[in-house]
């Protein structure tokens, strides 16, 4: 196994900080991975990245992505900048031959993701997309619990990923609305959980929905007297079949007002259900039927040690994991990934597979009927 990768972050806001956070906690977390080092971050300004690199322990820092992508001490490349920047990205750090880590939506649009599975696949790069809330340990039990059949047969799933950052009409315009950048909430949560739909239960094959833009103008600036028309969606209301039978209903909206984080689902099956939400994301409830009906109800799985990889941050139960532990979990499995290890993804395959239902549920939110997925 490769001993040491050289990493490269290009972004240091939101996702910038969290993947320095996780290269960091990484090989403390799981000492079988390749050690990365901390070699470079880049953002639009020597002066942002200069700080970035002091403050997160990077050896040098640049004004210039594409300086970055074809450093040969680096050899795995973060893409945490806004989406219409992706694709130009990846494919350098690709065509320059590193590993790419990129956050998501993969792209603005189905055709350049499509582009970038196939240089990834083509150079046999690894690669990974930020769908960080599935590497929560009780998602996978959630997920081996479905699969070893302890809910029985699935009948139903209720997911929703609602956030209320965009609730206030005054809200400036900011590149998360400009559909330059794609689709609006619908790529931004909805793609979360799209991918944790997937991920316990497998293809999602068609959809109907209502996807509506509730805020029609938004100031072009902070205070800004002077309005912009928003093109993109602020909520979607997909109805969702599986492949495996049963049918399901995804909410993505990002102004939930009140709602800082509510992604969840309900999950339910002939003999039992699950219940989940990253609101309080060391729980996972589980109901069994046929109990006792006096004493029938909900247990609150507790995360803990035996819920790998828990363990690898703290050997105490009820101490709870947080969100930047869901980042080096991520983290580190890409690295092991690397380094020769399974591969666990999701990576871009797999984001552009979550795309095709994003833009399935668009097409039949105009269409207004059911669209079949890809
Ligand atoms: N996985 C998650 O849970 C999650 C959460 C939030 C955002 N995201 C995704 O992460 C990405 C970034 O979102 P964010 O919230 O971190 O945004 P942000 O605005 O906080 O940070 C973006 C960074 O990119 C930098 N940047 C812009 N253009 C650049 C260029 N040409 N070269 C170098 N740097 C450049 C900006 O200066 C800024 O530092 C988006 O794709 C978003 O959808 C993922």
């Amino acid at each position: 196994m490769t001993k040491e990768l050289g990493i490269g972050i290009i972004g240091t806001g939101f996702m910038g900080k969290a993947h320095a956070f996780a290269y960091r906690a990484a090989l403390a977390a799981f000492p079988d991975i390749p050690a990365p080092r901390l070699e470079m971050i880049a953002d639009v300004e020597e002066g942002l990245a200069a700080r970035a690199a002091h403050q997160y322990g990077f050896a040098r820092s640049s004004a210039s992505w594409r300086q970055l992508v074809n450093d040969p001490r680096i050899d795995v490349v973060s893409i945490t900048t806004p989406n219409t920047l992706h694709k130009e990205m990846a494919l350098a750090a690709i065509a320059a031959g590193k590993h790419v880590h990129c956050e998501k939506p993969l792209s603005p649009s189905l055709a350049e993701s499509a582009q970038m599975v196939e240089a990834a696949e083509k150079a046999g790069v690894v690669t990974q997309v930020g769908f960080n809330y599935i590497k929560n340990p009780l998602l996978k039990l959630a997920r081996d619990m479905v699969a070893a059949g302890e809910l029985g047969e699935i009948t139903g799933f209720r997911g929703i990923h609602a956030e209320d950052y965009m609730h206030d009409p005054d809200g400036p315009y900011s590149w998360r609305i400009d559909p330059v950048g794609g689709p609006g909430v619908i790529a931004d949560l909805g793609s979360h959980i799209i991918g944790m739909a997937r991920f316990l239960l497998g293809p999602i094959t068609e959809v109907s929905a209502d996807v509506r833009t509730v805020v029609k103008s938004r100031p072009v600036g902070r205070g800004a007297k002077e309005r912009k028309d928003v093109l993109v969606d602020d909520v979607a209301r997909i109805l969702v079949n599986f492949g495996r039978g049963c049918g399901g209903t995804i909410e993505a909206n990002w102004i939930a007002t009140g709602r800082k984080m509510q992604l969840g689902f309900e999950l339910t099956g002939e003999k039992g259900s699950l219940v989940f939400t990253q609101e309080r994301l060391n729980e996972l409830l589980f109901y069994k039927a046929g109990g006792d009906a006096k004493t029938a109800g909900y247990a609150r799985i507790e995360a803990g040690p035996q819920h790998a990889p828990y363990g690898q941050f703290c050997v105490a139960g009820g101490h709870q994991l947080g969100f930047n532990d869901l980042k080096t979990i991520e983290m580190g499995e890409f690295l092991r990934a690397i380094g020769g290890g399974e591969r666990a993804g999701p990576d871009f395959r797999e984001a552009y597979e979550i795309q095709k239902v994003v833009d399935a549920a668009i097409a039949s939110s105009s269409a207004r009927g059911w669209v079949r997925v890809g």
